[in-house]
């Protein structure tokens, strides 16, 4: 994904600057193909539904229906419960709970989803496997994973790839393509995966997302920024040099100064149901 593959789990919500990007997120530039699986009337499940932005969209989308959303973070659930407020959006809710352990009864929900959030668990499997107990038989699990190989672009920006690793580790970049044994294992039928590459993530100039592309990708490079204590770790662990933090400052304003710059990050998105 992304930048957001940047930000890690301990310090996801840390800085307002992280919540306000993700808060101000839509289907139709992060994940359009969602749309597809909503049909008014239905129980949607958001897990790991962040600072709620999209949450409240699909709440729009399925009206009389009703969505919850989960997130183990308290900060994002409270943020987006002052999202639903404001908005006066009441077929909402919204509460902390950690995805492997949901407190929530056999068959809830028509359709569960989770945006951009299986690879932070430990056991996926067991996570799509909960998924599938609080959806109804015949209904519906659609997870998305970045494709975290890299990002395709143009300049290419050679310091990126060593700078983008969390905490200095080797990310599992193969869960994507994963999808079709993870589904299977976790016992689903009719598995579908496809992929694509949505707008906030496929950005050049004169592209709408072009400026808060760069923007965002440049903060998290900031060691006083969102992602901030990850990368004073990383230096202090000597797994990330500052020398390596600048090229890839330098290389980024490059890419960002080219005429003819472009980005593109793979999204994959799978489907499962439940039998
Ligand atoms: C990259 S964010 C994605 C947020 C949102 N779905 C989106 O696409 O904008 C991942 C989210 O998963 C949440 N998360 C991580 N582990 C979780 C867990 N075990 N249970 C529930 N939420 C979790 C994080 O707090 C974070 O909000």
């Amino acid at each position: 994904m992304s930048t957001l593959e940047t930000i890690t789990r301990e310090n996801l919500w840390g800085k307002s600057e992280a919540l306000d990007y993700m808060g101000r997120r839509h289907l139709d530039t992060t994940c359009p193909p969602l749309k597809s699986y909503l049909y008014p009337g239905a129980r949607v499940l958001d897990m790991g539904c962040g600072p709620g932005a999209m949450t409240l969209e699909v709440a729009g989308l399925v009206y009389p229906g009703s969505v919850t959303g989960i997130d183990l973070q308290e900060m994002a659930v409270a943020y987006a419960r002052r999202l639903a407020e404001a908005a006066q959006i009441s077929n909402v809710s919204f509460a902390v709970g950690d995805a492997q352990h949901l407190d929530l009864a056999d068959a809830s929900f028509d359709l569960t989803y989770a945006l951009n959030m299986v690879d932070y668990l430990p056991d996926p499997v067991q996570a799509l496997r909960e998924y599938k107990r609080v959806t109804v038989p015949g209904g519906r699990v659609v997870t998305t994973l970045a494709n975290a190989e890299g990002r395709i672009s143009y300049p290419a920006y050679p310091a990126w790839e060593t700078y983008r690793k969390p905490n200095g580790k080797e990310r599992d970049n193969s869960l994507g393509r994963k999808f079709m044994a993870l589904y299977s294992e976790a016992g689903f039928t009719d598995i579908k995966v496809e992929a694509y590459s949505p707008p906030e993530m496929c950005v050049y100039p004169g592209a709408p997302l072009f400026e808060s592309w760069y923007n965002v990708t440049k903060i998290l490079m900031d060691p006083e920024g969102p992602d901030g204590a990850n990368l004073k770790a990383r230096i202090a662990a000597g797994s990330l040099s500052m020398e390596l933090l600048l090229q890839a400052q330098r290389d980024l304003d490059a890419w960002y100064q080219h005429p003819h710059a472009f980005n593109a990050s793979i999204i994959f998105l799978a489907s499962g149901r439940v039998p």
